[in-house]
């Protein structure tokens, strides 16, 4: 079987979660764990193979979502341009309307922006007049956007699979929240030593006294080419001590 059906048949078999759409977080690596040269910087990981196997997958869900750290350093399109099928719904994290008004996403995606209720009403209104829907949702305690009320309203809004892929900020977040059902990482032969993809302390992991980390069951392990891609399902595994 290709890899391709591999995941998907994984993924098919997953439980939806109740009340929020089934969450694949997925993103390139390098051997040590990062996915940028440095923050803000945008850097070419995954080969030709896994950039299509990653197009693939966006094409079998709804809505693929980013934070706004990913636009302003790579100006993302998230479409399925090296393979045939549907582009997902483009959803962008940004509590404070930082999306530049140019951007592709804006230009040509007509994304959902995810912002809280505290955001500025007259970028929000020129953002409206340019096409973009924009979902007012509670803010947490750094003043940013609650995820699980988000994805309950793009569970409303009919969103059943979502694809997430960064950047750091936003993996970590996931992560550390439980809200991942399903992970694709692709993993290329470089030692990089740049922006980690995954940084707990960091994120509100730090803030509580959680004992469980992820790991990966039911793994599927193949090579594209010379990258690796490794699939699963996050498990939660006590930290062990010695
Ligand atoms: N290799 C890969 O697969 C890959 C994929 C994507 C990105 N990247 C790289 O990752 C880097 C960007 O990562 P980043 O960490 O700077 O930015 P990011 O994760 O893309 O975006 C983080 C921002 O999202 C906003 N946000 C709103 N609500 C949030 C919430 N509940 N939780 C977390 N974030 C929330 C925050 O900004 P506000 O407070 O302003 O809302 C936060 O600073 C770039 O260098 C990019 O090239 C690599």
């Amino acid at each position: 079987m290709e890899l391709l059906e591999r995941i998907l048949a994984e993924m098919s078999g997953i439980e939806k979660p109740n009340s929020r759409p089934l969450v694949t977080l997925s993103y390139a690596q390098s051997l040590d764990g990062s996915i940028a040269l440095r923050r803000g910087v945008q850097t070419r990981i995954s080969n030709e193979a896994s950039a299509r196997l990653t197009h693939q997958l966006r094409a079998n869900h709804d809505a693929i979502l980013v934070g706004i750290g990913t636009v302003l350093a790579d100006d993302p399109r998230l479409t399925v341009r090296l393979v045939s099928g549907k582009n997902p719904q483009p959803v962008i994290l940004d509590s404070h309307l930082r999306t530049p008004p140019g951007s592709a996403l804006v230009r040509e995606g007509k994304p959902w922006i995810a912002t809280t209720l505290a955001s500025d009403p007259e970028k929000a209104e020129n953002f409206v007049a340019q096409g973009v829907e924009l979902l007012h949702l509670p803010h947490d305690t750094h003043g940013q956007v609650m995820l699980p009320e988000l994805l309950g309203c793009l569970s409303r809004m009919g969103v059943e699979r979502l694809m997430v892929e960064g950047g750091a900020t936003v993996i970590s977040r996931f992560l550390s929240m439980q809200l991942v059902d399903y992970l694709v990482i692709t993993i290329a032969p470089l030692i990089l030593g740049g922006l980690p993809a995954v940084n707990f302390s960091e994120s509100i992991w730090a803030e509580s006294s959680q004992e469980y980390f992820p790991g990966l069951g039911d793994m599927v392990v193949e090579m594209l080419g010379e990258d690796m891609i490794i699939s699963g399902m996050p498990s939660w595994r006590p930290l062990l001590r010695y």
